[in-house]
């Protein structure tokens, strides 16, 4: 963070200075008291196992200058009414310290994560870049980022994330993008927000956010994403596997016998041959999303090209694959699921699998709201007909997972086997019991469910 004084901070926050005004913060702000660093910020939040006001003087016997708390601790500190806000508030008081840092923002139902890696290992050839671990994105974790940033920052690369209508204006006010990237409008979250109508109407707050001079980089394949042009004052730039119109696109993409796609990147500027370390098809749209951001910023094709090839996974549990010695290869995507995703990594199986047996291990999507029962039904049904014959086995993972099964038994040529599992351990005995050699085995389900440890029980590896 850039060096601020107890005083200033006080101020920025609106919060009651209970310590020495001129001591400075030059450090990392926190909310995890182990990670406070020597001169560092910590920001005591009452969660549901624990109250970061009891770390308070832990915090700073370990460097912290002071603690931002809601309540009197024992050590000096920044009194506030709402730690998120007060957050917020400096973040926003740091950007707008640092004017020469661009921007961007990226949002959508499913990638966010996975593009803002491959955003990322592109900017930093830029120039210095902040981008969030994982998905650390909420109302926490996103002014966290952002107070990372420093005078050597040239670019912060984020993931704006919604669970309703006004979360990523607020995002958005905290950090105000001049890029802004939609990937696409699907079924995450679409329970809590109502339907995809109003999914679109949140993820559309980006592009409303962005400056006249900015620019909205759109997926063209999406509908919902397309019509977002209306709603911004920026300059729009798309990006697209299967619309020919749009300024940044795909052509000739194949997978390796891996599922690594292959494609020829081609832009206004000229073509370039792409190889992806990362697996999946749906990751080239995330890619092209990638590579239209960095485009705008100023990213050569070489380099564009060149840093999509050499981008690794830095999130984990999202299409990892991972071959054993007995020949068993593991699909890790147990990271989160929505009805998107799942298709996505079920063609990733039938593509692994296309010269052996694939089994599906799969938990439960959730937040699907009214239309869980047929979103798990239709699944189930996709895992049956995009296989043809290569799935050999779907097995879902605790109750409310099992209309996957209901799914599957509607098509009738499907000669598989469907059984349900209420745990992890039991789907394990299953699939111990019928894996050979050749054989992939996909794992996926909500992040609640947990099933990163089937992977790595698979895996032989403790989780990590
Ligand atoms: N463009 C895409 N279309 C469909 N599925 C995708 C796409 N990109 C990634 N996925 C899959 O979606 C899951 C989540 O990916 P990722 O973490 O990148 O998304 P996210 O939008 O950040 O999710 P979250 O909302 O949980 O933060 C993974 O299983 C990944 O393989
Ligand atoms: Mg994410």
């Amino acid at each position: 963070m850039i060096p601020l004084s107890l005083a200033q901070i006080a101020r920025v926050c609106g919060g009651e200075l209970r310590g020495e005004p001129d001591a400075v913060v030059s450090g990392e702000v926190v909310i995890d008291s182990r990670r406070v660093g020597a001169g560092g910020l910590f920001a005591a939040v009452a969660g549901d196992r624990a109250d970061g006001h009891d770390f308070a003087a832990a915090a700073v016997a370990a460097g912290a200058v002071a603690v931002l708390a809601t309540r009197p601790v024992p050590v000096p500190s920044v009194l506030v009414a709402d730690v998120p806000a007060a957050l917020a508030a400096l973040a926003r008081y740091v950007v707008d310290a640092l004017p020469a840092a661009r921007i961007a923002g990226i949002t959508g139902s499913a990638g966010k994560t996975s593009t803002k890696d491959l955003a990322a290992q592109l900017t930093e050839r830029l120039g210095p870049t902040i981008a969030p671990a994982g998905s650390f994105n909420n109302e926490f974790g996103h002014p966290l980022t952002v107070l990372r940033a420093d005078t050597s920052t040239g670019y912060l690369v984020l993931e704006l994330s919604a669970r309703g209508i006004g979360h990523i204006a607020y995002l958005c006010d905290i950090a105000p993008p001049r890029y802004g990237v939609v990937l696409n409008v699907g079924h995450a979250h679409a329970g809590e927000f109502g339907g995809l109508d109003q999914v679109a109407q949140a993820k559309g707050e980006l592009v409303e956010a962005l400056p006249a001079d900015g620019v909205a980089i759109l997926n063209a394949d999406d509908p919902r994403v397309a019509a977002m042009a209306s709603r911004t004052r920026a300059r729009v730039v798309t990006f697209a596997v299967a619309d020919p119109g749009a300024v940044v696109r795909a052509a000739g993409m194949r997978l390796d016998d891996l599922g690594r796609p292959r494609f020829t990147l081609l832009t206004p500027e000229g073509s370039a041959p792409v190889a992806l370390r990362l697996h999946g098809a749906h990751n080239v749209p995330n890619a092209l999303a990638a590579a239209a951001l960095a485009r705008e910023l100023g990213l050569s094709l070489d380099g564009v090209a060149d840093g999509l090839g050499a981008a690794v996974a830095r999130s984990r549990w999202r299409m990892e694959v991972r071959r054993r010695p007995d020949g068993v290869t593991v699909i890790n995507d147990a990271y989160n699921a929505n009805p998107e995703s799942v298709r996505a990594a079920l063609d990733a199986l039938a593509h692994l699998a296309q010269d052996g047996r694939g089994f599906a291990v799969l938990g439960h999507m959730a937040e699907l709201g009214d239309t869980s029962r047929a979103s798990h039904e239709e699944i189930g049904e996709y895992a049956a007909r995009v296989s043809d014959s290569g799935l050999a086995g779907l097995i879902a993972v605790g109750g409310e997972a099992a209309p996957l099964l209901d799914g599957v038994r509607r098509v009738p040529s499907w000669t598989g086997e469907a059984l349900a599992a209420p745990d992890g351990a039991v789907a394990l005995d299953m699939l111990a019991n019928r894996l050979k050699p050749g054989d992939v085995v996909l794992v996926k389900a909500s992040r609640a469910v947990g099933l990163e440890g089937v992977a790595a029980a698979l895996l032989g590896e403790a989780v990590r």
